[in-house]
């Protein structure tokens, strides 16, 4: 079932980095949508590569999702002479609490000895609490760090789940379906063509800031997340994508 040497995950590398017009990919074996221990392989793929590229300071601003929860799973000490600070890129969602940004963060601050801040508001977040709320000093200040990340690390999701997921009110997932909808990462909702088709209101990282960052790193598997990954990478901006081999062959048939 799956490609057992290095040299077929190799080429299914250049073929993604191809295809997806990404500097770096890592595809690990495996379908994640089958066995849950390729999702924790790619965690620890994107420890490896975490890894290579932090500097002195630190701050990394991480998304949530079960994808996040295992690369908080999989991390370790980073490097002893380097300083960390992990922040939540979004407020809190409608998700699971251990697979919230913000129970992340900490994770990863605890296993790396270093710092974390929380972002506390909700997510989404109506016009008139946002305006409020960023001017909070207490508040202001994480969006700051937030913004300043050197490093984002993010998943991908499949629109329609995530949107059902986060309990989305049905006139905006009845509005996704109209507009194929195929995947969400930071609130957005992108068509297969990169066009974003919604938007959620959020306090936190936004489209644009990611072209102010050092390295954003995608993290996203299982062949269920094929189109979904393509359809990010079209208008999204990452600089190494982490997947499996059950999303990367989904992504090569699409094309
Ligand atoms: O925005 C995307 C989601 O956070 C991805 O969630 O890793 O549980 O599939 P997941």
């Amino acid at each position: 079932k799956f490609i057992g040497d290095l040299t077929g995950l190799h080429v299914l590398e250049e073929q993604i980095k191809e295809i997806l017009q990404v500097d770096h990919v890592v595809v690990v074996p495996g379908d994640s949508d089958d066995d849950t221990w390729v999702q924790k392989e790619m965690g620890k793929a994107c420890i490896a590569s975490l890894k290579k590229i932090v500097g002195k300071q630190n701050t990394i601003a991480v998304t949530g999702g079960t994808t996040m929860a295992a690369v908080a799973e999989a991390m370790t000490s980073l490097n002893k002479e380097s300083e960390f600070l992990f922040v939540p890129a979004r407020g809190g969602i409608g998700e699971k609490a251990e697979n919230q940004a913000s129970r992340i963060v900490e994770e990863m601050a605890k296993k790396v000895g270093g710092e974390y801040r929380q972002l506390y508001v909700p997510d989404p977040i109506s016009d008139n609490t946002y305006e409020t709320l960023i001017n909070e000093p207490s508040i202001m200040e994480v969006i700051q760090r937030i913004k300043g990340a050197d490093i984002v690390i993010h998943g991908v999701g499949d629109a329609l789940k995530m949107a059902e997921r986060r309990r989305t009110r049905e006139h905006v997932i009845t509005l996704l379906k109209e507009k194929d909808a195929a995947s969400e990462a930071f609130g957005y909702y992108f068509d297969q063509a990169g066009n974003v088709v919604h938007k959620v209101k959020t306090v936190g990282i936004q489209l644009e800031d990611l072209d102010n960052v050092d390295n954003v790193i995608t993290v996203a598997g299982g062949k269920s997340k094929g189109v979904a990954i393509a359809s990010y990478f079209k208008r999204g901006r990452s600089d190494l994508l982490i997947t499996d081999q059950g999303a990367a062959e989904q992504i090569l048939r699409g094309f």
